[in-house]
């Protein structure tokens, strides 16, 4: 497994973040740190991505940072050019899987079917993330999906929060899982890292009761 996916799954928490101000980053990854949550997922969601991703891995070079919401070769592109360290698509794209692989460029593409499944293992790709895990059908359906196959790991996000955490994590077939709960956008608006801090610290502490 590649050596930054190996790190994720060691940290077990990615915290997914929609920047509407670049300038949030650095305060944002200091925040992170302090929790014990050393890795962020910046969301091309927002116009601010590709500055936050390049604000946050130059003020913090011990962070993990990725970008996510990748929905394009052209923000592929872009997030590496920035210095983003890995990369997380929604769906399956194989226009963009295909260039993070010509480009050694880590990737967890999206899945939710076998149909999804088996086109990342034709890739060569298994670590996948798990989108919308609870939306799909959450911790049951992941079972049920994940049986017939034996050797890759998932990273379930949506809908993960401090009470369904623990459990997702136990599964012997999570390689880690990403969510927002620690980063809420009020929280940012209004300037409160310290809230990042703690629900950051909170969510590092149930990593280590598992
Ligand atoms: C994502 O961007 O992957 C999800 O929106 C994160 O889901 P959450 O906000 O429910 O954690």
């Amino acid at each position: 497994m590649n050596d930054i996916l190996q790190q994720l799954g060691h940290i077990k928490i990615i915290p997914i973040i929609a920047l509407e101000e670049a300038e949030t980053a650095v305060p944002l990854g200091k925040a992170l740190l302090a929790g014990g949550l050393p890795c962020a997922e910046i969301t091309f969601r927002t116009a601010a991505a590709a500055e936050a991703i390049q604000k946050m891995s130059a003020a913090h070079p011990d962070m993990l940072v990725g970008a996510g919401t990748v929905l394009t070769v052209a923000q592929a592109r872009q997030a590496k050019a920035v210095g983003a360290q890995f990369i997380v698509t929604p769906g399956f794209d194989t226009a963009v899987v295909d260039w993070c692989l010509a480009h050694e460029m880590p990737i967890t593409p999206g899945v939710i079917t076998p149909t999804d499944i088996n086109q990342a293992l034709a890739k060569g790709l298994n670590v996948l993330k798990f989108f919308p895990a609870e939306a799909a059908g959450g911790i049951k359906f992941l079972k049920a999906v994940a049986a017939p196959y034996g050797g890759v790991k998932f990273i379930p996000t949506g809908g993960i929060n401090e009470t369904n955490l623990a459990d997702y994590l136990r599964l012997p077939m999570v390689h880690a899982c990403g969510g927002s709960f620690m980063v809420e956008k009020s929280w940012l608006s209004a300037g409160q890292f310290d809230k990042v801090t703690e629900m950051s610290a909170r969510a590092a502490a149930i990593v280590k009761t598992i």
